[in-house]
């Protein structure tokens, strides 16, 4: 499946209820041949009103921090685990989750990146493991295969509760540094 086919699929699926709420299907925006990929949880508000993920508090807030360990936004990818978003931002239900996890699967298989990094929990515990807890895990890596796997805390989370801004200023860093090593 190529980028073109794959997101008109995604454009005109309805294989959950989310398909008749949204008002923009998120499909995922950045470089198609990232390294590094983000994996957030689902499209809120503005994202719903603008088609982009992580455009709202959260994700300037994630900009932030790519700026401060020196990613730039232009290089990386950035998707969700729903591409459309739950009312209310509501957490995605399991049968949403198992609906739309295909089209990241061939996201991901387009891209090939060398590191997935897991925007909070919900996304954590779909892609690494179901019983993924984020304040002990976070920041940990997992190879996986041809890629490697952290999750940190969703940029949400920090807005709620800043004394976890320094843990993902650390987990941010380390991710930089890997990444750095293994282009040597
Ligand atoms: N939160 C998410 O998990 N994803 C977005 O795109 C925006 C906020």
């Amino acid at each position: 499946m190529d980028w073109n086919e794959l997101e008109s699929i995604c454009k005109e699926c309805t294989a959950c209820p989310l398909s008749r709420t949204r008002t923009n299907l998120v499909f995922g925006v950045g470089n198609r041949e990232a390294e590094l990929m983000f994996v957030g949880e689902a499209p809120g508000e503005q994202e719903d009103k603008t088609g982009i993920p992580f455009v709202g508090a959260a994700g300037q807030l994630l900009d932030k921090y790519l700026t401060a360990v020196g990613i730039d936004r232009e290089d990386v990818y950035i998707a969700n685990i729903l591409k459309c978003r739950p009312p209310h931002n509501r957490d995605p239900l399991p049968e949403e989750g198992d609906a739309c996890i295909g089209y990241l699967r061939e996201q991901v298989k387009l891209i090939r990146p060398k590191m997935i990094v897991c925007l909070g929990r919900i996304s954590a515990m779909r892609l690494i493991k179901p019983d993924y807890k984020i304040t002990k895990e976070h920041g940990n890596f997992v190879h996986r295969g041809a890629f490697t796997m952290t999750a940190v805390y969703h940029p949400s989370a920090l807005l709620r509760d800043p004394a976890k801004r320094e843990d993902m200023y650390r987990d941010m860093k380390k991710i930089k540094e890997y990444l750095d090593s293994i282009k040597k």
